[in-house]
């Protein structure tokens, strides 16, 4: 098991270059397979859910070649149309070749993602809106098989909920499907305005991304890409955490400080100084950071990827935070790792309180997901003394090199095999 090792109170100090976005790097992965034609993914992340996704595709039979931080993907070839459990497990965002799958072929079998550490996640919404646009489908033993004989047909859909994969899946569907859709309560974050760009790219007709409505004219065909993926708000949005825990001043090199709204108006309010500058995002603090009331909510609100990581940060604050996490229903997990270092967490429900202590000690902690690896990292690079964080390929699912970006700014942290 792979534990990543952190000796805290060490100011950072320096330049981190942001890499490109997970959550918008998989959506556009997956709209490669509603052409024929070569795209290419430029900027796109090293990380263990894209290596996940080109499995994916290869098992369709996609083209896939890796150089750097390029892909290079063509899916004229597909010979399977089904996602399997072994490989959709791994990674939930699977789920996003549903859409585009049953879009251009018509049909699709995709293993049902399950839960995760997070919460149920379930998928209901996708299904629901593939079927008003014309496809049946149906559960059994784990899959959805969805059919669509005549193709999908042009459709209103209103999401009850807002959904990041779910609206991501009807926009990628809808451009191939006969018809105008309109999406109602649609997700609006930057991911979903990147897939739109690339989807215009492709040829396909889509108006109102980024905003609660989005309106998609289908076409019949679509053509190939080359796109740059956007730099990552979340990976961001954990080195202003890591920062404003450990003290000192970095920039963020390509941050887009526009896809952080929310999180830089409550970390400048706690105390921390963030200004955009020509290069990217500059951020530094020197103070005990103040208390806060957060609530997590969809795009642009505060986001609940950035939520675990500020937990960490309210734990030094002076006086008691709130944080409602209103996403998901299991996402406070890193709370009983930080109250092993010594912080001072009540959780109830939805909502933890958050006395601020005067210091966090390093401990033997344990990655529960993602972001709550980053949260540990964070509170590591605060805490008096050295913190091992066990399960550490967590990490390594959405932060490229974290350990390197790190070093290289001044913090102790590296990896034990
Ligand atoms: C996306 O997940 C992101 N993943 C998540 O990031 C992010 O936390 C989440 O959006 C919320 O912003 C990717 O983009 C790959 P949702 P997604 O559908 O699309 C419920 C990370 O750390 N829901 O927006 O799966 C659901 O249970 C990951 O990078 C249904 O009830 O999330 C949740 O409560 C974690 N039925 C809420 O909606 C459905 O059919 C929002 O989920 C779909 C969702």
């Amino acid at each position: 098991m792979q534990k990543i090792v952190v000796t805290g109170q060490k100011p950072l100090n320096g330049i981190i270059k942001i890499s490109g976005s997970k959550n918008a790097a998989l959506p556009i992965m997956a709209a490669t397979l509603l052409t024929g034609e070569k795209c290419s993914l430029r900027n796109v992340p090293n990380l263990h859910d894209v290596a996940s996704f080109v499995e994916l595709l290869n098992s369709f039979g996609a083209d896939v070649e890796r150089s750097g931080h390029t892909v290079d993907i063509c899916c004229s070839d597909i010979r399977s149309l089904t996602a399997h459990y072994d490989l959709v497990k791994k990674m939930r965002a699977s789920i996003l070749v549903l859409g585009p799958t049953v879009a251009r072929f018509r049909k699709a079998k995709v293993s049902l993602p399950g839960g995760c550490a997070i919460g149920v996640r379930p998928v209901n919404l996708h299904i629901d809106a593939l079927k008003k646009m014309g496809a049946t489908g149906n559960i059994e033993r784990g899959y959805i098989t969805m059919d669509a004989p005549e193709g999908l047909h042009g459709e209103e859909i209103y999401f009850s909920k807002i959904t990041v994969t779910g609206t991501e899946n009807i926009l990628m569907a809808a451009s191939l499907a006969k018809g105008k859709t309109t999406i109602r309560n649609a997700a609006q974050g930057p991911e979903i305005v990147a897939l739109a760009k690339t989807l215009i790219k492709m040829g396909a007709s889509v108006y109102g991304a980024g905003s609660d409505k989005i309106i998609v004219e289908g076409v019949k065909e679509l053509s190939g890409f080359d796109e740059a993926i956007i730099p990552d708000r979340i990976e961001a949005g954990t080195f202003i955490a890591a920062v404003s825990a450990s003290k000192g001043s970095i920039l963020l090199k390509n941050a887009d400080i526009e896809a952080l709204e929310c999180p830089i108006s409550v970390y400048k309010g706690i105390g921390v100084n963030i200004v955009q500058t020509t290069q990217g995002i500059a951020v530094s603090c020197d103070a005990k950071l103040k208390s806060a009331a957060i609530y997590t909510a969809p795009y642009p609100g505060f986001p609940t990827d950035l939520q675990a990581q500020m937990m960490a940060d309210l734990s030094l604050a002076d006086g008691t935070s709130i944080i409602n996490e209103n996403i998901f229903e299991n996402r406070f997990m890193h709370a009983a790792e930080l109250l092993r270092m010594g912080a001072d967490i009540s959780i109830n429900g939805k909502q933890a309180v958050i006395e601020g202590v005067n210091s966090l000690m390093g401990a033997n902690v344990m990655a529960t997901d993602l972001r709550a690896s980053a949260s540990l990292v964070v509170a590591g690079l605060a805490a008096k003394g050295t913190t091992v964080i066990d399960r550490a390929y967590h990490i390594d699912r959405g932060y490229e090199a974290i350990e390197e970006k790190l070093q290289a700014v001044g913090a102790e942290i590296w990896r034990e095999r």
